[in-house]
C-alpha cells in the first residue's frame, strides 16, 4: 500500500465536515497521473445534499486532469467500516477496472484491502453505453 495514499486520506480525514452523523471520513485516491487526490465528507444541514469522501476525492482527481484510478485509501476514526457506499462504488467504477485496490483503514492502520471487482461485481460502465 501506497504510504503516500494513505498519508492524504487520513489529512483529508482531518477536513471532514460532519457535524450531523459525527462519522468523519478521508479517502485518497493515486490517478494515472502520478498524482493523488483527497477528499472528505461534506455534510449539509439539507442532510441529502452532503456528499462521501470518496465522491470529493474522484471530483478533485478529475479537475485536475486525472484520468483514471490506480489505487485508492479509504479513512476514519471509529469502529466502523470504511467500505464505500454503493454510490460511491459505481462513482469509481467510471474511472477504475476491476483489479484496482481499495484500502480500508482505522486508526489502528490497515483493515482490509478489496478490488473494485468483490465491491462492484457484474457493473455497469462506461462501455456499456
Ligand atoms: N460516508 C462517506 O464519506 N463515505 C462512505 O463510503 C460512507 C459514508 C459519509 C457520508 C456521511 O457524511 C457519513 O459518512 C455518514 O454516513
Amino acid at each position: 500500500m501506497d504510504q503516500q495514499l494513505v498519508d492524504v486520506a487520513r489529512n483529508a480525514l482531518e477536513h471532514a465536515h460532519a457535524p450531523y452523523s459525527r462519522f468523519q471520513v478521508g479517502a485518497a485516491v493515486r490517478a494515472d497521473n502520478g498524482r493523488i487526490y483527497g477528499g472528505c465528507n461534506v455534510e449539509n444541514a439539507s442532510y441529502p445534499e452532503g456528499i462521501c469522501a470518496e465522491t470529493a476525492a474522484i471530483a478533485a482527481m478529475v479537475l485536475d486532469g486525472g484520468k483514471r484510478i490506480l489505487e485508492m485509501a479509504i479513512t476514519t476514526k471509529g469502529a466502523e467500516t470504511t467500505s464505500p457506499c454503493g454510490g460511491c462504488r459505481q462513482r469509481i467504477r467510471e474511472f477504475a477496472g476491476p483489479d484496482v485496490k481499495i484500502h480500508t483503514l482505522g486508526p489502528e492502520g490497515h483493515r482490509q484491502t478489496y478490488t473494485l471487482g468483490q465491491l462492484l461485481p457484474f457493473a455497469f460502465g462506461p462501455e456499456h453505453l
